[in-house]
């Protein structure tokens, strides 16, 4: 067996963990904070509560919510020059994947200089970042975990995915209690956005034992226990969501993404449209288009949406992305391509531009413009 390599951040996982977060910022050094997040968040109540932590332990912080959903690049620009001119030391950032990818760009560009576009792919990152502690308010982006920062170019209306062992923070806190202020469409969206997580890295050529572990288990938890915190908003059932995208999150930051999520960002970049409700609209039908190349794979999927095996891997794998589609149809989202995209011509320019995001690199079945204009004609 070859060497191989598991990448996550220290993480503080459970109710009030919160409290460490200025704790750990001391241990990081930090004298002034760079505290990232975003205009819905500074509703929430919980910036107040963390900056009551920040001032029991002496810290100063500057405080950056200039952030959109879908961060932009200028916006990255504008938070580097900030932490500069300000002489801030650690970044902190407290939201869901917006707030936390403009952290990382913002901890990029500060601390390697340049534009943000400079690292758009893998491994381009040549200096160490400042250190990092991430408390993620939604179960699903990942951002607190992984490797990836996903950031708008405004000008060429592109998202682009900036991949790098640096981006991992120092230290996730995640706190499931912040689950309890969401709202149905936002506890939807991420764990969706989860579940794509957890699929596209199962399925990815360079998954191994320790991330499909990890795929598997945030499936099944998604599959149970989304339809009942939806019921219930159960702090209980919620932290399950918050475990499983925390599972999620360590796969594909290890293993990769895919089609998927290659068309998300250029559908995202394009039309600004929220991350985790492509998925329902495209992932039946990139199973179907990988599962020629990975049946056993997309068949372990199919047991786990079932709740058992049929006769053969291609009638579970089959069965499995029609239960699928339900149960997306089942949460009330949109499930048909046109109900996002309002013009058929568009399509070509998306996978044009699909085709050129990393994600494609690490689907399981060679990607081409043709293989994703099939699968969205499929999702229309
Ligand atoms: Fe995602």
């Amino acid at each position: 067996m070859s060497v191989l390599k598991f990448s996550i951040p220290e993480i503080f996982f459970g109710r009030e963990s919160l409290k460490y977060s200025s704790v750990c910022a001391k241990r990081l050094g930090a004298e002034k904070i760079f505290f990232v997040t975003d205009p819905g968040l500074e509703q929430s109540g919980w910036i107040d509560v963390l900056f009551d932590i920040f001032e029991d332990e002496n810290l100063e912080w500057v405080h950056y919510s200039n952030v959109a959903s879908n961060p932009r690049d200028w916006q990255i620009h504008e938070g580097a020059d900030l932490y500069l001119d300000e002489g801030c030391d650690v970044v902190v950032a407290l939201g869901g994947g917006s707030p936390m990818d403009a952290a990382k760009g913002i901890a990029l560009v500060a601390s390697n200089g340049g534009r943000v576009q400079d690292y758009e792919g893998a491994n381009r990152i040549q200096r160490p970042l400042p250190p990092m502690i991430f408390m993620p308010s939604t179960a699903g982006s990942g951002s607190d975990v992984s490797q990836f920062a996903i950031v708008t170019d405004v000008e060429r209306r592109v998202k682009m995915s900036i991949i790098s062992r640096t981006l991992v923070p120092n230290i996730s806190i995640i706190d499931p209690i912040l689950l309890t202020t969401k709202s149905r469409e936002l506890i939807i969206s991420s764990a969706i956005d989860a579940f794509a997580h957890a699929v596209e890295s199962y399925l990815s050529p360079i998954a191994f034992s320790i991330t499909e572990i990890h795929s598997l288990k945030a499936m099944e938890l998604i599959m149970k226990y989304l339809p009942r915190a939806l019921q219930s908003n159960d702090l209980d059932d919620l932290e399950q969501l918050s475990i499983a995208g925390t599972s999620a999150a360590m796969a594909f930051s290890n293993a990769g993404l895919g089609v998927d999520h290659a068309l998300a960002h250029s559908l995202g970049g394009m039309l600004d449209v929220v991350h985790g409700l492509i998925h329902p609209v495209l992932l039946p039908h990139v199973l179907r288009y990988n599962m020629v190349v990975c049946l056993d794979k997309v068949a372990d999927i199919g047991r786990i949406v079932l709740g058992r095996s049929l006769g053969t891997p291609e009638a579970t794998a089959k069965a499995g992305i029609e239960k699928l589609e339900a149960y997306f149809h089942s949460l009330g989202v949109a499930t048909r391509l046109r109900d996002i995209v309002s013009d058929r011509v568009n399509l070509s320019q998306i996978c044009e531009m699909a085709i050129q995001d990393s994600c494609v690199l690490s689907n399981p079945r060679v990607a081409t413009v043709e293989g994703l204009m099939q699968i969205c004609e499929a999702a229309w």
